[in-house]
């Protein structure tokens, strides 16, 4: 056993790899992706992608519960990922300034920006009913995915 509650990100990225390698576009690779996300790894309520489009984070391809659709640059954790350029990984949403509830079941969250030539291209925002559940490794393999996205994606 170990402190890792994902299946196996080996398993995972290999998926990533095979569902986006022969296929360029980008919204159909944020959809698949975000279901890849959502079925594969444990204790999520939430797992999908906002987009950078006329200055704000406008709603993507997700799985889960209707979400509000647009985020201000700097607001919530969505907005201050798309902002700083990194990921933020908040233990307990609720100690978050800002945060944005839209289900009420996510006690943590994990938001990596999408940044391809240094252009903010949108988060991948991924939430938890579990409190603490992001670790490091997480952030590392999730930041793998939204990599192995961009590479294989036309923006
Ligand atoms: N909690 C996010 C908003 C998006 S929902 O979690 C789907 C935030 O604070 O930016």
């Amino acid at each position: 056993m170990t402190n890792n509650p994902v299946k196996s990100y080996t398993y995972l990225l290999n998926l990533a790899k095979n569902l986006t390698e022969n296929e360029d576009d980008f919204i159909a690779n944020c959809a698949n992706l975000s279901s890849l996300i959502f079925n594969n790894i444990e204790d999520l309520n939430w797992a999908g992608f906002y987009l950078w489009k006329n200055d704000k984070l406008i709603l993507g391809p997700f799985q889960g519960l209707t979400a509000t659709t647009k985020i201000e640059l700097g607001k919530g954790v969505c907005g201050s990922s798309a902002k700083d350029k990194i990921t933020y990984v908040v233990p307990d949403v609720h100690k978050f300034p800002g945060h944005i509830a839209c289900d009420l079941a996510s006690n943590s969250e994990i938001v990596i920006p999408l940044i391809k030539d240094q252009k903010l291209i949108g988060v991948l925002d991924i939430d938890s009913p579990k409190l603490n559940r992001f670790s490091e490794d997480d952030k590392i393999n999730l930041e793998k995915l939204v990599f192995i996205l961009l590479e294989n994606s036309c923006l």
